[in-house]
């Protein structure tokens, strides 16, 4: 059974609260909280003002995805806004061990998200020190954008190197869940599963998040 973490990315920002009810309310178990920075993505979302108000709201997990350059520089931050896990990106980052030691080092899990382009190979060195990779399965920036097929036979590859190194980490897929496609992502590997559009555009997102848990 994955673990689900809807995207407030596509939350109604107007109506945060009443957002924040349903995934209580809901089987969701974590909180994808998407934060870009307008650099290392063509795009803006939300920081800290707003993750830290969010904390009040929830005891769920909170999973930070930064879309961000130097994410050093605002690790301690986000830990005392309240973030659990704290992923950074592989292309963000050129430090990446001593950024992974940095977010452990502050009692948070630490994550690492990896584009569309580059293998997984390159993670293997790095696995043991992390908690969760995120596999983007579409070019971070945007909700709502299409999954790449491709991604399957990332998964496929990430779940024998993650396998074979005894390791427990979490491959988490992010951009362009579905229920159509859940099923074939989770038989490839996934253990979460981020849907932004997929859960909050529906008529009845708790419907959709109890859906996708079945796969
Ligand atoms: C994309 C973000 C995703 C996004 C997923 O840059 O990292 O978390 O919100 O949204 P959907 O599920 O709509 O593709
Ligand atoms: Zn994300």
């Amino acid at each position: 059974m994955p673990l689900i973490a809807p995207s407030l990315l596509s939350a109604d920002f107007l109506n945060l609260s009443r957002d924040c009810e349903m995934l209580n309310e809901s089987q969701a178990d974590w909180y994808h909280l998407d934060v870009m920075d307008g650099r290392f993505v063509p795009n803006i979302s939300f920081g800290l003002p707003v993750i830290e108000k969010l904390r009040k709201a929830t005891h769920k997990t909170f999973d930070v995805h930064l879309m961000i350059l130097e994410p050093e520089k605002y690790a301690e931050a986000f830990k005392k806004a309240g973030a659990d896990i704290l992923t950074v990106h592989y292309e963000a980052c050129v430090h990446l061990h001593r950024n992974i030691q940095q977010i452990k080092s502050l009692g948070m899990k630490a994550g690492v998200a990896i584009n569309p382009h580059p293998p997984v190979a390159v993670l293997e060195d790095i696995l043991h020190e992390i908690d969760l990779v995120c596999l983007m399965s579409v070019n971070p920036g945007f909700g709502g954008q299409k999954f790449i097929h491709h991604t399957l036979a990332k998964i496929r590859t990430l779940r024998k190197m993650i396998d074979a190194s005894g390791s427990k980490v979490l491959i988490e897929i992010d951009g362009g869940v579905t229920l159509e496609n859940a099923p074939e992502i989770v038989a490839a590997g996934a253990d979460v599963l981020v849907a932004g559009n997929t859960v909050f555009s529906a008529s009845d997102p708790k419907a959709v998040i109890s859906k996708l848990k079945t796969f």
